[in-house]
């Protein structure tokens, strides 16, 4: 996630926007840059990499201005590199950004066709053109903001300098985060609390269609069309520790809580609802291409591994082609069968793990085609890949994956659509439907996260001690109640398996007893009836049994222990909403148990060794 930094007052601006951007390091970032008022014009220094590679280049020509804006750049439009870097310019006018503009292609024609140079692949230079156009008609630069957002479709908070107004700064935000901060004859302005914590605990949180303009001694608020309005000022106490998770005890918490929004962003921009389908341009592939696969080969580790079994399961379903999920350890260097007509699906949160990295690459080299599902822009699987369908998670701190997961899972669903509808498999009004369902992810992940975090706390309490723990799913809940397991087993070190249900009797029945919670995943869905059947044969062995039903089922809430509703959606989409108490159970164990929930003894976020 991009971080933004701003600052207008008496002090040189440059070291308190390194030191705001350094707060924010945490979201993650691939290359930083700063924008200041100089006396012959606003003077910009970019660099990729760390933030040292920034400081130098400042040692080197430093920036004099008391008034200058920065920015932390996490790629989503562009590769990592000097000229996709933030600030963007054009003329007068220097732009800052956080989020995805949606019609990025639209306006880039536009621009192109008024005669606008455009130098980055980024959506944000098309934010400083459109100002600059809006400058050079007339506006002032808060009208030329608020006609520029006007234009904007998707998510952004934006800081803007212009050169003929140096006594200020307009920032605006639409779903990406914003506060300001009030200082006294001074005036900041960050993506997230802890870049202003040492200058000011004064601080009022931008909401959605707001827009303010900064000056040393005054801070004023408009909403879209140029009203006057007020926010609520804050005193914020969280220490830095604290405002860095903002306010959470760990970051794979807040990154559960996240996952609206991660979902949220990686839906921006794919979905088409006006039509009910999937839009092209984002998958990578081609309709010629689409219709010559034969077969599709999912390539992953671990959680990754979780969301491909989910990915089979879509693309037999939704796109009618055969689909087979390997693990990447075991089919990289045992010569598997596999080439022209196969589509590799590779997918990796980091994009950097090795195995999944040369299985891959074997597979490329005997000819299928690789597309690679990936978090992080330009790491080594997405370069390597003929083509890429990002995931737009932000940066996953907690070594437990777990909004990538859901994220994953979102792009995963979305290609299966995709390549259904562009084969003729899927008819438009079953893609519609579940493009709806998709569109409503978001809120129905949110209420699930609310209604069963206290009751998963108060479980999690109850079965801290437990010895072994079992997850049972069938169908799309196969892969969840893996995923539930490995989560349990990573942070909280509990032994726990998970199930195919239809496996239960096949071997994994002679663990139950009094002794074994078992989470048995009954969501409303083709399966439901078996997985019942499942959920009783775990009862009557005395187990204490654990369902993860519909809200709304009378039969799950009769024959379980403890029962976690999750809302109703389609079948095919379950799993979004059936993981999230699994990966708060295994939260709330671990930390019960006083583990190290970030960073679980002997394991690494990346697995980029042998
Ligand atoms: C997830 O909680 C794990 N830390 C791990 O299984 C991870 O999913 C796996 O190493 C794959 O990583 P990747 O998605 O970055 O390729």
């Amino acid at each position: 996630m991009c971080g933004i930094v701003g600052y207008v007052g008496p002090r040189p601006a440059a070291p308190i926007l390194v030191d705001g951007l350094r707060r924010l390091e945490y979201r993650g970032y691939d290359s930083a840059g700063l924008a200041v008022h100089s006396p012959s014009g606003i003077e910009i220094r970019r660099a990729v990499g760390k933030l040292r590679n920034l400081e130098g280049l400042l040692f080197e020509r430093p920036l004099e201005g008391t008034v200058g804006i920065g920015h932390t750049r996490w790629a989503t439009h562009g590769r990592p590199s000097e000229v996709n870097a933030h600030p963007h310019v054009s003329g007068d006018i220097a732009v800052v950004h956080n989020g995805i503009i949606e019609n990025h292609v639209a306006l880039r024609r536009e621009l192109k066709a008024d005669g606008f140079e455009i130098q980055s692949e980024t959506d944000t230079e098309l934010v400083a053109h459109l100002v600059q156009r809006e400058v050079r008609r007339g506006k002032d630069l808060l009208g030329a903001v608020l006609e520029t957002i006007a234009r904007l479709q998707g998510a952004y908070a934006i800081a803007v300098l212009d050169h003929a107004r140096p006594d200020r700064i307009v920032v605006a935000r639409a779903s990406s985060p914003l506060v300001v901060g009030l200082g006294e004859g001074e005036n900041f302005c960050a993506s997230d609390v802890p870049a202003l914590l040492p200058y000011t605990r004064e601080m009022i949180f931008l909401e959605d269609g707001d827009v303010a303009v900064l000056e040393a001694d005054r801070v004023q608020l408009f909403d879209v069309r140029g009203e006057t309005i007020e926010r609520p000022r804050r005193h914020i106490d969280w220490s830095p520790a604290m405002a860095e998770k903002a306010g959470y005890k760990h970051f794979m918490l807040k990154e559960i809580f996240e996952q609206p929004r991660a979902i949220e962003d990686t839906l921006r921009g794919r979905l088409d609802r006006t039509s009910g389908d999937i839009f092209d341009q984002e998958i990578g592939l081609d309709e010629e291409r689409a219709k010559a696969i034969r077969r599709v080969v999912f390539l992953a580790c671990g959680t990754s591994h979780h969301a491909t079994i989910a990915g089979r399961y879509w693309t037999e379903e939704l796109a009618g082609i055969p689909a087979v999920t390997e693990l990447a350890s075991e089919f990289r260097g045992r010569n598997p069968i596999v080439g022209e007509g196969d589509l590799v699906v590779a997918v990796s949160q980091s994009g950097e793990t090795i195995d999944t990295l040369v299985a891959a690459r074997e597979a490329k080299k005997k000819g299928a085609t690789v597309l690679a599902v990936v978090n992080v822009i330009d790491s080594a699987i997405a370069r390597m890949a003929d083509a890429v369908f990002y995931t737009h998670a932000g940066p996953e701190i907690g070594v437990a994956s777990t909004k990538c997961f859901t994220a994953q899972l979102a792009n995963l669903l979305m290609l299966s659509i995709w390549l259904g509808r562009r084969r003729g498999h899927l008819s438009a009004e079953r893609c519609r439907e579940l493009v709806e369902a998709l569109a409503s992810l978001p809120q129905q992940m949110q209420e699930t996260l609310q209604g069963t975090r206290q009751l998963v706390a108060n479980l999690a309490k109850r079965t801290k001690d437990a010895r072994d723990v079992l997850f049972l799913g069938r169908g799309l809940s196969f892969p969840i109640a893996l995923e539930g397991a490995l989560k349990l087993k990573e942070i909280s070190y509990v032994h726990a398996e998970g199930y195919a249900a239809g496996e239960m009797k096949h071997g994994p029945i002679a663990l139950i007893d009094e002794h074994v919670p078992v989470f048995v995943l009954v969501p409303e869905d083709d399966q439901y009836e078996r997985s019942f059947s499942n959920l009783q044969e775990a009862k009557a062995r005395d187990a204490r049994v654990i369902a993860v039903a519909t809200s709304g089922d009378e039969a799950a809430l009769d024959q379980s222990d403890d029962l976690l509703e999750v809302p109703r959606t389609l079948p095919q989409l379950t799993p979004f909403v059936t993981v999230l108490p699994l990966q708060l159970f295994a939260y709330y164990v671990a930390d019960f148990k006083g583990t190290d929930v970030d960073q679980p003894r002997n394991l690494a976020k990346t697995v980029t060794v042998e």
